[in-house]
């Protein structure tokens, strides 16, 4: 195949990879755009693989096929709960390969020392730093933030030593150092992510998914593959707007996440608590069917909770009785990092084919809730606490929040009085319009549509 035959695939793979990404963006383009992704990838591996360049194919096909069956086995078989440790395992695996496209450079005598030595560090922290957050994400090993006296002056000191090696390396390209420079950097990213709380690991694997995009650019230039310096980028580039997103919506820096602000195990978290017992008053799901087939409107607000117990289906079930046996206005309210990954919630409402257009956005519906006679708090605790907008000293102060406390009545589905993700006590849970309706979120909505349809 001729070199300018090459390119020009190349160049078509990447403009399908940015289609793909453009397409990821809404969940009504999002098949389409992961399509577009699979037909540049399959386009890019048939080009490579018929270049002249490679002449050995026992080992590739081999590859193809693990890669291929783990793929398989992972999308058939993993929870939608259980993503961001997917995300991490791939991210691990994308930083892995960089380092050994690294190794096996070096041994072949390619004198792009700066390339790929950078490939190899970046590779190196997102695969080990991928390792601790899959294995805190798996319950492998304790969630918390792991810390110890002197920790922040040891990831210095091994941040430092590792940029000596590299410098080191480039200016000499002695072999030696490259391989210690491969086992620093790996304890590098063992120890960056260990202080971090396991509850903060999404925004990390945001961060490394980040990382191995940019090994893979220092081991494009390397190989002096424009494809991959331009995946690089995207994956590499894609993740850094991710992460600050993420943290923007949190009203937290990417700072005070990557040196475990808060998540952790809580010890810091500040509530605004007068000391008194309050009591939260109970309700059961035949009243809440009662009230809300009574209603001329309810906003649905789903939370991480309505994931872990898959009650999509059946909340798009009581909507569809609400509004067509009782006529009530049904809409969905969906706070920016409801969950536990951003558009979680919006995924999981498009697989219960709930209408794209009963969804709003935090500001296209929290003027709404003043008008509403219910809000239905389906497994969301932290993106409705008005202690973000009244407590100063909360972790969560600043960030925006769901006005649900507005409505008449609030529902607030969950097990218990506990805390979600931030560790921040609730105070709407003891609100005169609030009534709690303790259980699992599917369980408890069956209930509400067994005598919705009675
Ligand atoms: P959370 O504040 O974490 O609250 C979820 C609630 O769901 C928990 O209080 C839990 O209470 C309840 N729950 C768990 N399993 C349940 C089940 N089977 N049935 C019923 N309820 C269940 O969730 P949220 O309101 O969605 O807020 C998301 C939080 O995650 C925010 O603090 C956000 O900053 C953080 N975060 C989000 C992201 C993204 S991008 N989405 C990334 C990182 C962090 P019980 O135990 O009492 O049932």
């Amino acid at each position: 195949m001729s070199h300018t035959c090459l390119s020009f695939i190349y160049l078509l793979s990447a403009i399908l990879f940015i289609f793909s990404i453009r397409g990821l963006a809404s969940p009504e383009t999002a098949r389409r755009g992961n399509l577009l992704g699979m037909i540049g990838m399959a386009a890019a591996i048939a080009v490579t693989v018929y270049s002249p360049l490679v002449t050995e194919y026992a080992w590739i096909l081999a590859a193809f096929l693990c890669g291929g069956l783990i793929g398989t086995w992972s999308t058939l078989k993993v929870k939608m709960t259980s993503l961001p440790q997917m995300i991490a395992a791939f991210n691990g695996l994308g930083g892995l390969s960089s380092v050994f496209i690294a190794a096996a450079e070096i041994l072949a005598g390619t004198p792009t020392y700066l390339e790929t030595s950078l490939g190899m560090l970046i590779g190196a922290v997102a695969f080990s730093g991928s390792v601790i957050a899959f294995a805190k994400l798996q319950g492998l090993m304790p969630a918390r933030a792991l810390v110890f006296p002197g920790q922040q002056l040891l990831n210095l000191l091994f941040g430092l030593s590792v940029i000596i090696t590299c410098v080191w390396f480039i200016t000499t390209g002695d072999r030696n150092l490259f391989y210690i420079l491969a086992a620093l950097s790996i304890l590098l990213g063992f120890l960056l992510i260990l202080p971090i709380g396991g509850a903060d690991m999404p925004v990390v694997i945001s961060v490394l998914n980040a990382y191995s995009g940019w090994a893979a650019v220092g081991i494009g230039f390397s190989l002096n593959n424009v494809l991959l310096i331009i995946v690089g980028s995207i994956v590499g580039a894609s993740g850094a707007i991710l992460s600050y997103i993420m943290v923007k919506a949190m009203n937290r820096s990417l700072l005070n996440v990557m040196l475990g602000g808060f998540g952790a195990d809580n010890k810091n978290t500040q509530n605004e608590s007068d000391g008194l017992k309050r009591t939260a008053k109970t309700g059961n799901p035949e009243d809440a069917a009662f009230i809300m087939e009574n209603a001329n409107k309810v906003i649905i607000v789903p939370g991480y909770g309505m994931a872990v117990a898959q009650a999509q289906h059946i909340l798009k079930e009581m909507a569809s009785d609400l509004v067509t046996k009782y006529g009530v206005e049904v809409k969905f309210a969906i706070h920016p990092v409801a969950g536990r990954m951003p558009g979680h919630m919006n995924v999981l409402l498009a697989e219960a084919n709930v209408p794209y257009d009963d969804v709003f956005e935090l500001e296209d519906i929290n003027r709404e809730f003043a008008t509403a006679d219910v809000a239905y708090v389906i497994g969301a605790n932290d993106v409705t606490n008005p202690q973000a907008k009244t407590n100063p000293a909360s972790p969560i102060y600043g960030m925006p929040i769901l006005d649900v406390e507005k409505a008449k009545t609030v529902f607030f589905v969950k097990r218990s009085l506990a805390t979600g993700y931030s560790g921040v006590e609730n105070p709407l849970f003891y609100a005169d319009n609030t009534i709690m309706l303790y259980g699992d979120a599917k369980k408890v909505t069956e209930e509400i549509v067994r005598a919705l349809e009675k």
